[in-house]
Protein backbone atom coordinates (compact mmCIF):
# COMPACT_ATOMS: atom_id res chain seq x y z
CA UNK A 1 0.00 0.00 0.00
CA UNK A 2 1.36 3.12 -0.97
CA UNK A 3 0.11 6.20 0.66
CA UNK A 4 -0.29 9.39 -0.73
CA UNK A 5 -0.89 13.15 0.18
CA UNK A 6 -2.79 15.80 -1.69
CA UNK A 7 -1.73 19.09 -1.38
CA UNK A 8 -4.81 22.05 -1.38
CA UNK A 9 -8.52 20.54 -1.27
CA UNK A 10 -9.76 22.51 -4.31
CA UNK A 11 -10.50 22.52 -7.75
CA UNK A 12 -7.88 19.66 -9.27
CA UNK A 13 -7.02 18.75 -5.25
CA UNK A 14 -10.46 16.96 -4.79
CA UNK A 15 -10.24 15.60 -8.40
CA UNK A 16 -7.19 13.89 -7.43
CA UNK A 17 -9.19 12.14 -4.91
CA UNK A 18 -12.29 11.43 -6.81
CA UNK A 19 -9.95 10.13 -9.57
CA UNK A 20 -8.27 7.52 -7.25
CA UNK A 21 -11.66 6.55 -5.63
CA UNK A 22 -13.53 6.16 -8.99
CA UNK A 23 -10.85 4.17 -10.86
CA UNK A 24 -9.06 2.50 -8.20
CA UNK A 25 -9.18 -1.32 -9.36
CA UNK A 26 -7.62 -0.36 -12.53
CA UNK A 27 -5.27 2.42 -10.88
CA UNK A 28 -4.15 0.30 -7.89
CA UNK A 29 -3.60 -2.87 -11.10
CA UNK A 30 -1.41 -0.23 -13.71
CA UNK A 31 0.25 1.05 -10.16
CA UNK A 32 1.26 -2.49 -9.10
CA UNK A 33 0.30 -1.62 -5.65
CA UNK A 34 -2.59 0.33 -3.93
CA UNK A 35 -2.69 3.89 -3.55
CA UNK A 36 -4.51 5.52 -0.52
CA UNK A 37 -5.08 8.74 0.13
CA UNK A 38 -3.39 9.48 4.05
CA UNK A 39 -3.58 12.85 4.42
CA UNK A 40 -5.07 16.20 2.44
CA UNK A 41 -3.58 19.51 3.27
CA UNK A 42 -5.87 22.50 3.47
CA UNK A 43 -6.34 25.97 5.20
CA UNK A 44 -10.22 25.12 5.45
CA UNK A 45 -12.06 22.17 7.41
CA UNK A 46 -14.65 20.20 4.83
CA UNK A 47 -17.23 19.09 7.38
CA UNK A 48 -19.56 16.27 5.47
CA UNK A 49 -16.72 15.86 2.95
CA UNK A 50 -15.98 12.18 2.95
CA UNK A 51 -12.13 12.85 3.42
CA UNK A 52 -12.89 15.31 6.17
CA UNK A 53 -11.01 13.33 8.66
CA UNK A 54 -7.65 13.48 6.26
CA UNK A 55 -7.47 16.73 6.25
CA UNK A 56 -4.64 17.92 7.98
CA UNK A 57 -3.77 21.94 7.83
CA UNK A 58 0.29 21.63 9.02
CA UNK A 59 2.79 20.40 5.98
CA UNK A 60 5.09 19.03 8.66
CA UNK A 61 2.81 16.13 9.61
CA UNK A 62 2.74 15.20 6.25
CA UNK A 63 6.56 15.50 5.60
CA UNK A 64 7.22 13.57 9.14
CA UNK A 65 4.97 10.72 8.29
CA UNK A 66 7.42 8.12 6.73
CA UNK A 67 4.40 6.26 5.03
CA UNK A 68 3.72 9.06 2.84
CA UNK A 69 5.40 8.52 -0.20
CA UNK A 70 3.96 10.60 -2.70
CA UNK A 71 2.76 14.34 -2.70
CA UNK A 72 0.54 15.93 -5.07
CA UNK A 73 1.03 19.50 -5.32
CA UNK A 74 -2.37 21.30 -6.46
CA UNK A 75 -1.57 24.35 -4.49
CA UNK A 76 -0.85 26.78 -7.07
CA UNK A 77 1.49 29.36 -6.80
CA UNK A 78 5.50 29.48 -6.16
CA UNK A 79 5.49 30.70 -2.43
CA UNK A 80 4.38 27.78 -0.67
CA UNK A 81 4.24 25.26 -3.09
CA UNK A 82 7.69 25.59 -3.92
CA UNK A 83 9.09 25.45 0.13
CA UNK A 84 6.75 21.79 0.57
CA UNK A 85 7.81 20.54 -2.87
CA UNK A 86 11.73 20.99 -2.08
CA UNK A 87 11.05 19.70 1.71
CA UNK A 88 9.17 17.03 0.33
CA UNK A 89 11.82 15.57 -2.51
CA UNK A 90 14.57 16.80 -0.12
CA UNK A 91 12.84 14.13 2.58
CA UNK A 92 12.63 11.75 -0.73
CA UNK A 93 8.99 11.57 -1.48
CA UNK A 94 7.87 12.20 -5.24
CA UNK A 95 5.86 15.11 -6.03
CA UNK A 96 2.90 14.96 -8.64
CA UNK A 97 1.82 18.71 -9.42
CA UNK A 98 -0.74 20.38 -12.17
CA UNK A 99 1.67 23.84 -10.97
CA UNK A 100 2.79 25.55 -14.19
CA UNK A 101 3.88 28.15 -12.41
CA UNK A 102 6.20 26.63 -9.62
CA UNK A 103 7.35 24.42 -13.15
CA UNK A 104 7.79 26.86 -14.93
CA UNK A 105 9.89 29.00 -12.40
CA UNK A 106 12.06 26.57 -10.71
CA UNK A 107 11.30 23.28 -12.61
CA UNK A 108 15.24 22.56 -13.14
CA UNK A 109 15.92 23.08 -9.53
CA UNK A 110 13.15 20.79 -8.24
CA UNK A 111 14.22 18.05 -11.27
CA UNK A 112 17.78 18.37 -9.71
CA UNK A 113 16.33 17.65 -5.78
CA UNK A 114 14.41 14.76 -6.96
CA UNK A 115 17.50 13.09 -8.97
CA UNK A 116 19.31 13.28 -5.69
CA UNK A 117 16.73 12.16 -3.52
CA UNK A 118 16.47 8.92 -5.94
CA UNK A 119 12.58 9.83 -5.93
CA UNK A 120 10.68 11.96 -8.76
CA UNK A 121 9.25 15.17 -9.92
CA UNK A 122 6.66 15.36 -12.06
CA UNK A 123 4.54 17.75 -14.01
CA UNK A 124 2.38 15.74 -16.63
CA UNK A 125 -0.56 17.91 -15.74
CA UNK A 126 1.30 21.37 -15.53
CA UNK A 127 0.52 21.76 -19.42
CA UNK A 128 -2.58 20.66 -21.70
CA UNK A 129 -4.58 19.70 -18.95
CA UNK A 130 -5.33 16.16 -19.77
CA UNK A 131 -3.67 16.00 -22.57
CA UNK A 132 -0.68 13.48 -22.47
CA UNK A 133 2.36 15.97 -24.04
CA UNK A 134 5.08 15.87 -20.86
CA UNK A 135 5.43 12.09 -21.08
CA UNK A 136 5.39 12.03 -25.41
CA UNK A 137 7.94 14.60 -25.48
CA UNK A 138 9.77 13.24 -22.39
CA UNK A 139 9.62 9.44 -23.20
CA UNK A 140 8.05 8.93 -26.90
CA UNK A 141 9.61 11.38 -29.17
CA UNK A 142 13.25 10.35 -28.06
CA UNK A 143 14.58 10.03 -31.58
CA UNK A 144 13.44 12.92 -32.61
CA UNK A 145 15.12 16.56 -33.43
CA UNK A 146 12.44 18.52 -32.25
CA UNK A 147 12.28 21.86 -34.13
CA UNK A 148 8.53 23.69 -33.29
CA UNK A 149 5.95 23.31 -31.15
CA UNK A 150 2.73 25.50 -31.34
CA UNK A 151 0.03 25.12 -29.68
CA UNK A 152 -3.41 26.47 -28.02
CA UNK A 153 -2.19 25.94 -24.59
CA UNK A 154 -5.54 27.86 -22.54
CA UNK A 155 -8.62 26.73 -22.73
CA UNK A 156 -10.35 30.17 -21.20
CA UNK A 157 -8.84 32.16 -24.18
CA UNK A 158 -9.77 29.43 -26.44
CA UNK A 159 -13.58 29.67 -24.97
CA UNK A 160 -13.47 33.42 -25.56
CA UNK A 161 -12.12 33.57 -28.85
CA UNK A 162 -14.24 30.13 -30.04
CA UNK A 163 -17.76 32.40 -28.77
CA UNK A 164 -16.34 35.96 -30.41
CA UNK A 165 -15.85 33.66 -33.89
CA UNK A 166 -18.94 31.83 -33.70
CA UNK A 167 -21.28 34.76 -32.42
CA UNK A 168 -19.79 37.90 -33.69
CA UNK A 169 -19.82 38.77 -30.15
CA UNK A 170 -16.92 41.11 -28.73
CA UNK A 171 -14.27 40.52 -25.94
CA UNK A 172 -15.82 42.24 -22.79
CA UNK A 173 -19.20 40.44 -23.49
CA UNK A 174 -18.12 37.23 -24.07
CA UNK A 175 -15.64 37.69 -21.42
CA UNK A 176 -18.61 38.57 -18.67
CA UNK A 177 -20.86 35.49 -19.74
CA UNK A 178 -17.69 33.15 -19.28
CA UNK A 179 -17.22 34.12 -15.91
CA UNK A 180 -20.98 33.92 -15.19
CA UNK A 181 -20.41 30.50 -16.35
CA UNK A 182 -17.42 29.65 -14.77
CA UNK A 183 -15.22 29.48 -17.52
CA UNK A 184 -12.89 32.11 -16.49
CA UNK A 185 -11.85 33.76 -13.45
CA UNK A 186 -13.23 36.71 -11.18
CA UNK A 187 -9.65 37.77 -12.23
CA UNK A 188 -9.10 36.14 -16.00
CA UNK A 189 -5.71 38.35 -16.29
CA UNK A 190 -3.60 35.60 -16.15
CA UNK A 191 -5.65 33.74 -18.87
CA UNK A 192 -6.11 36.80 -21.11
CA UNK A 193 -3.06 38.61 -21.00
CA UNK A 194 -1.23 35.31 -21.84
CA UNK A 195 0.64 34.37 -19.23
CA UNK A 196 -0.94 31.10 -18.34
CA UNK A 197 0.06 30.31 -22.42
CA UNK A 198 4.01 31.79 -21.80
CA UNK A 199 4.25 29.76 -18.77
CA UNK A 200 3.25 26.49 -20.39
CA UNK A 201 5.14 26.88 -23.76
CA UNK A 202 7.74 27.98 -21.21
CA UNK A 203 7.73 24.15 -20.15
CA UNK A 204 7.44 22.56 -23.34
CA UNK A 205 10.42 24.43 -25.09
CA UNK A 206 12.42 23.52 -22.29
CA UNK A 207 11.65 19.83 -22.56
CA UNK A 208 12.11 20.39 -26.62
CA UNK A 209 15.58 22.11 -26.06
CA UNK A 210 16.68 19.83 -22.87
CA UNK A 211 17.53 23.12 -21.46
CA UNK A 212 15.94 25.88 -19.59
CA UNK A 213 13.73 28.82 -21.30
CA UNK A 214 12.67 31.98 -19.44
CA UNK A 215 9.27 32.24 -19.23
CA UNK A 216 10.27 35.59 -19.03
CA UNK A 217 12.12 35.76 -22.01
CA UNK A 218 9.28 35.07 -24.09
CA UNK A 219 7.31 37.76 -25.65
CA UNK A 220 3.67 37.85 -24.34
CA UNK A 221 0.45 39.48 -26.01
CA UNK A 222 -3.25 38.28 -24.84
CA UNK A 223 -6.25 38.96 -26.88
CA UNK A 224 -7.95 41.82 -24.99
CA UNK A 225 -7.62 44.05 -28.26
CA UNK A 226 -9.13 41.05 -30.45
CA UNK A 227 -12.50 42.64 -31.77
CA UNK A 228 -15.84 41.63 -33.50
CA UNK A 229 -14.91 43.49 -36.36
CA UNK A 230 -11.33 41.48 -36.48
CA UNK A 231 -13.20 38.06 -37.01
CA UNK A 232 -14.97 39.72 -39.60
CA UNK A 233 -12.25 40.01 -41.82
CA UNK A 234 -10.96 36.65 -40.54
CA UNK A 235 -13.83 35.38 -41.80
CA UNK A 236 -13.30 37.12 -45.02
CA UNK A 237 -10.18 35.28 -45.36
CA UNK A 238 -10.86 31.69 -44.24
CA UNK A 239 -9.35 32.14 -41.07
CA UNK A 240 -10.04 32.78 -37.60
CA UNK A 241 -8.13 33.78 -34.31
CA UNK A 242 -6.39 31.72 -31.65
CA UNK A 243 -4.08 32.53 -29.04
CA UNK A 244 -1.34 30.85 -30.34
CA UNK A 245 1.92 30.04 -28.57
CA UNK A 246 4.89 28.60 -30.38
CA UNK A 247 8.68 27.91 -30.11
CA UNK A 248 10.77 27.24 -33.34
CA UNK A 249 14.68 26.52 -33.18
CA UNK A 250 15.71 27.46 -36.37
CA UNK A 251 19.34 28.53 -37.79
CA UNK A 252 18.79 31.77 -37.09
CA UNK A 253 18.09 31.47 -33.58
CA UNK A 254 15.61 30.28 -30.75
CA UNK A 255 12.25 31.54 -31.12
CA UNK A 256 9.16 31.48 -28.90
CA UNK A 257 6.15 33.40 -28.48
CA UNK A 258 2.57 33.76 -27.19
CA UNK A 259 0.10 36.23 -28.94
CA UNK A 260 -3.04 36.00 -31.24
CA UNK A 261 -2.62 34.87 -35.19
CA UNK A 262 -4.64 34.36 -37.56
CA UNK A 263 -4.67 30.85 -38.86
CA UNK A 264 -6.45 28.77 -42.02
CA UNK A 265 -8.93 26.80 -42.40
CA UNK A 266 -6.75 24.25 -43.45
CA UNK A 267 -4.27 24.57 -40.38
CA UNK A 268 -4.69 21.54 -37.80
CA UNK A 269 -5.40 24.02 -34.56
CA UNK A 270 -8.08 25.69 -36.92
CA UNK A 271 -10.58 22.94 -35.69
CA UNK A 272 -9.60 23.14 -32.06
CA UNK A 273 -12.90 24.84 -30.41
CA UNK A 274 -14.21 26.07 -27.47
CA UNK A 275 -11.99 25.08 -23.74
CA UNK A 276 -9.91 22.34 -25.67
CA UNK A 277 -6.38 22.56 -25.96
CA UNK A 278 -4.10 21.33 -29.01
CA UNK A 279 -0.16 21.11 -28.89
CA UNK A 280 1.49 20.63 -32.67
CA UNK A 281 4.67 18.91 -32.09
CA UNK A 282 7.15 18.94 -35.73
CA UNK A 283 10.16 16.45 -35.01
CA UNK A 284 12.75 16.39 -37.93
CA UNK A 285 11.69 11.95 -38.47
CA UNK A 286 8.42 12.28 -37.87
CA UNK A 287 6.90 15.39 -39.07
CA UNK A 288 3.95 16.78 -37.42
CA UNK A 289 2.25 15.24 -34.63
CA UNK A 290 -0.64 16.77 -32.82
CA UNK A 291 -1.95 15.97 -28.99
CA UNK A 292 -5.59 17.00 -28.32
CA UNK A 293 -7.86 17.29 -25.66
CA UNK A 294 -9.40 18.88 -22.39
CA UNK A 295 -6.69 21.45 -21.41
CA UNK A 296 -8.30 22.42 -18.37
CA UNK A 297 -11.09 21.54 -15.78
CA UNK A 298 -10.98 19.23 -12.34
CA UNK A 299 -10.93 15.33 -13.77
CA UNK A 300 -9.27 16.44 -16.65
CA UNK A 301 -6.49 18.29 -15.21
CA UNK A 302 -6.59 15.02 -11.76
CA UNK A 303 -6.10 12.39 -14.14
CA UNK A 304 -2.88 13.54 -15.23
CA UNK A 305 -1.55 14.21 -11.92
CA UNK A 306 -2.91 11.02 -11.32
CA UNK A 307 -1.08 9.41 -14.22
CA UNK A 308 2.62 10.43 -12.57
CA UNK A 309 1.06 9.36 -9.11
CA UNK A 310 0.88 5.71 -11.46
CA UNK A 311 4.58 6.62 -12.70
CA UNK A 312 6.00 7.47 -9.21
CA UNK A 313 4.63 3.98 -7.74
CA UNK A 314 5.72 2.22 -10.53
CA UNK A 315 9.54 3.85 -10.02
CA UNK A 316 9.88 3.72 -5.93
CA UNK A 317 13.63 4.46 -5.15
CA UNK A 318 14.06 5.30 -8.90
CA UNK A 319 14.53 8.52 -10.58
CA UNK A 320 13.03 8.81 -14.37
CA UNK A 321 15.19 11.09 -16.44
CA UNK A 322 14.06 14.14 -17.67
CA UNK A 323 16.15 16.37 -19.86
CA UNK A 324 15.69 19.78 -18.59
CA UNK A 325 19.33 21.27 -17.60
CA UNK A 326 19.73 24.44 -15.78
CA UNK A 327 21.69 26.12 -18.34
CA UNK A 328 19.42 28.66 -20.46
CA UNK A 329 18.54 29.09 -24.05
CA UNK A 330 18.86 32.24 -25.69
CA UNK A 331 15.62 33.15 -26.69
CA UNK A 332 16.66 35.23 -30.04
CA UNK A 333 14.78 38.77 -30.37
CA UNK A 334 11.34 39.10 -32.00
CA UNK A 335 12.23 41.59 -34.41
CA UNK A 336 13.91 39.05 -36.46
CA UNK A 337 10.81 36.64 -36.66
CA UNK A 338 9.41 36.97 -40.55
CA UNK A 339 5.27 36.46 -41.16
CA UNK A 340 2.51 38.06 -43.11
CA UNK A 341 0.52 40.53 -40.64
CA UNK A 342 -2.80 41.37 -41.20
CA UNK A 343 -3.41 45.22 -40.50
CA UNK A 344 -6.65 48.02 -40.47
CA UNK A 345 -5.76 51.32 -40.74
CA UNK A 346 -8.34 54.47 -40.81
CA UNK A 347 -9.59 54.88 -44.68
CA UNK A 348 -7.35 58.35 -45.30
CA UNK A 349 -4.27 55.79 -44.52
CA UNK A 350 -4.73 54.39 -47.50
CA UNK A 351 -2.21 55.84 -49.79
CA UNK A 352 0.65 55.83 -47.02
CA UNK A 353 -0.11 52.20 -46.21
CA UNK A 354 0.33 51.06 -49.67
CA UNK A 355 3.49 53.19 -49.91
CA UNK A 356 4.83 52.32 -46.78
CA UNK A 357 3.90 48.55 -47.53
CA UNK A 358 4.53 48.09 -50.82
CA UNK A 359 2.37 44.78 -52.16
CA UNK A 360 -0.43 44.02 -50.25
CA UNK A 361 -3.73 42.42 -50.58
CA UNK A 362 -6.61 44.51 -49.66
CA UNK A 363 -9.32 42.89 -47.34
CA UNK A 364 -13.04 44.24 -47.52
CA UNK A 365 -15.81 43.76 -45.63
CA UNK A 366 -17.62 46.86 -46.11
CA UNK A 367 -16.52 49.13 -43.92
CA UNK A 368 -16.22 52.45 -45.45
CA UNK A 369 -14.29 54.37 -42.42
CA UNK A 370 -11.34 51.48 -42.73
CA UNK A 371 -8.83 50.01 -45.15
CA UNK A 372 -7.97 46.76 -44.62
CA UNK A 373 -5.13 44.72 -45.59
CA UNK A 374 -2.90 41.80 -45.52
CA UNK A 375 1.16 42.53 -45.99
CA UNK A 376 3.70 40.61 -47.62
CA UNK A 377 6.61 37.66 -45.24
CA UNK A 378 8.26 40.80 -43.52
CA UNK A 379 10.57 40.91 -40.48
CA UNK A 380 8.81 41.95 -36.91
CA UNK A 381 11.14 45.05 -36.96
CA UNK A 382 10.33 46.10 -40.47
CA UNK A 383 6.84 45.63 -39.69
CA UNK A 384 6.80 47.99 -36.69
CA UNK A 385 8.99 50.46 -38.65
CA UNK A 386 5.99 50.54 -41.57
CA UNK A 387 3.64 51.25 -38.62
CA UNK A 388 5.42 53.94 -37.17
CA UNK A 389 5.61 56.10 -40.24
CA UNK A 390 1.50 55.43 -40.52
CA UNK A 391 1.23 56.86 -37.17
CA UNK A 392 -0.17 53.83 -35.70
CA UNK A 393 -2.99 51.44 -36.64
CA UNK A 394 -6.31 50.44 -35.67
CA UNK A 395 -5.03 46.93 -34.93
CA UNK A 396 -2.90 44.40 -36.45
CA UNK A 397 -2.92 40.58 -36.15
CA UNK A 398 0.06 38.04 -37.14
CA UNK A 399 -1.00 35.07 -39.32
CA UNK A 400 0.34 32.29 -38.98
CA UNK A 401 2.07 30.77 -42.22
N1 LIG B 1 -6.69 28.79 -16.68
C1 LIG B 1 -6.18 27.68 -17.41
C2 LIG B 1 -6.89 27.60 -18.75
C3 LIG B 1 -6.39 26.42 -16.62
O1 LIG B 1 -7.88 28.32 -18.97
O2 LIG B 1 -6.46 26.87 -19.62
C4 LIG B 1 -5.52 25.28 -17.01
O3 LIG B 1 -4.17 25.54 -16.81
Amino acid sequence: MIKIAVLGYGTVGSGVVEVIETNKTDINKKAGEDLAVKYILDLRDFPGDPYEKKVVHDFDVILQDEEVKIICETMGGATYAYDYTKKALLAGKSVCTSNKELVAAHGPELLRLARENHCNYLFEASVGGGIPIIRPLNYSLTAEHIDGITGILNGTTNYILTKMDRDGADFEDVLKEAQEKGYAERNPEADVEGYDACRKIAILSSLMTGKSVNYEDIYTEGITKITALDFKYAGQMNKSVKLLAFSQDTEDGFFAMVAPFMISKDHPLYIVRDVFNAVYVHGNMLGDSMYYGRGAGKLPTASAVVSDVVDCARHQGKTIMCFWDEEQVKVADIGLAKRKFFVRVSADKREAAMAAFGALAEINVGIAEEFAFMTQTMSEKEFTENIEKLGGCINRIRIMA
